[in-house]
């Protein structure tokens, strides 16, 4: 078993141990969590061993191999830094870095702790069908582009509306539509088609001068991406692969239910793969079987696999957020 700390106490770490307990590979042992209430609140809750609220506290004395870290995404460079340098494998929460200097760093710190392995929470690239989606893609003959959309009204914009800002919502959290909910589709992109080789970012700027929702276009040699992913709206659009008389019709690029190939002849054919209840359980199959063998050949080519395809989406990801000009004060800490 794998024992576990967890930072960030929200529903995704609900989710996460929920999911951690079905793949009966991990042990919850340690929270941190900012005040003696929650940390005791949740500790109860998930049968944890041990809680602290002093963040040094937890990373010297914490018992556990393995830290999630899903705090404001702003924070993730300075608590993936802690962790690493007292040899504890970190799982960060997406995005996880904000800019690709942060991201450098961290590299460099991995570097000098071997043994450490660090890896972003991309549910979605974990799962059996974004597998079945990688492969029919990789089988079209000729690929002419797509276009991906995840868009979902964030109760969290009901606050913006009243005049607050929710660390989702707010620069200085690292926050914002593209950071959020775009991190899927650019990961999806870069994950199927690679990197482009320039790109831009249309965003509808909010009252938090954080940007709600909007639309960023990927060049590739051959084609162009589309991306439609926003957190003030609702989009019931699916999303598409196109090929030349064939296309990839999928749900959308973070929940990835179902997924379905319309051949040359428009012969329709479901993508068979099975789907989890909780979208969390096909990374924390594979983060489990890394992390318990960490030094294994077939482990490590995936892991540095995920890694590489990390350093590109956070470069993308700032890549698109200098086209629309948007800065985070973590941009010039
Ligand atoms: N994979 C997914 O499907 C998914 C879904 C949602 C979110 N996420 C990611 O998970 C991370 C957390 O997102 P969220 O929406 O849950 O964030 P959040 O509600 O703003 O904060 C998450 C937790 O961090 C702690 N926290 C809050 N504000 C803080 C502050 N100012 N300083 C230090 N700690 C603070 C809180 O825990 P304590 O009160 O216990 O300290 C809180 O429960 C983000 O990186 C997000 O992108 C991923």
């Amino acid at each position: 078993m794998l024992k576990l700390g967890i930072i960030g106490t929200n529903w995704i770490t609900d989710q996460f141990l929920e999911a951690a307990n079905i793949t009966k590979q991990w042990q919850l042992t340690t929270i941190y969590s900012r005040t003696k209430q929650r940390a005791q609140e949740y500790s109860e809750k998930f049968h944890a061993q041990e809680f602290f609220t002093d963040i040094d506290e937890f990373f010297n004395s914490g018992v556990f191999d393995v830290v999630y870290i899903a705090s404001p995404n702003s924070l993730h460079y300075q608590y993936a830094r802690q962790a690493i340098e007292n040899d504890k494998h970190v799982i960060v929460e997406k995005p996880a870095f904000t800019n690709p200097d942060e991201f450098a760093q961290i590299e460099a710190l991995l570097q000098a702790h071997p043994q450490v392995r660090l890896v972003e929470a991309a549910r979605h690239i974990h799962t059996p069908m974004f597998a079945a989606v990688k492969k029919q893609v990789a089988s079209m003959n000729q690929i002419q582009g797509a276009t991906l959309t995840y868009m979902k009204y964030s109760s969290r914009y009901d606050q913006v509306l009243a005049g607050k800002t929710p660390n989702v919502f707010s620069l200085e959290f690292a926050g914002g539509a593209l950071q959020d909910l775009g991190v899927y589709p650019v990961y999806t992109a870069v994950a199927l088609f690679g990197e482009p080789n320039s790109v831009v970012y249309f965003p509808t700027m909010i009252a938090t001068k954080a940007d709600g929702k909007g639309v960023a276009i990927l060049r590739y040699d051959d084609f162009e991406v589309t991306l439609n992913f926003g957190k003030t709206s609702n989009s019931h659009l699916e999303s598409e692969v196109y090929g030349l008389k064939d296309t990839l019709v999928m749900d959308n690029p973070a929940e990835l239910t179902k997924a379905v190939y319309y051949d040359e002849r428009q012969q329709k054919h479901h993508l068979e793969a099975p789907v989890a209840d909780n979208s969390m359980v096909g990374e924390l199959q594979d983060f489990a079987s890394l992390l318990a063998n960490p030094d294994d050949e077939e482990q490590l080519n995936k892991y540095q696999a995920w890694f590489k395809l990390s350093r590109q989406v956070n470069s993308l990801l700032y890549t698109l957020r200098q086209s629309a000009g948007i800065e985070f004060p973590a941009d010039n800490r």
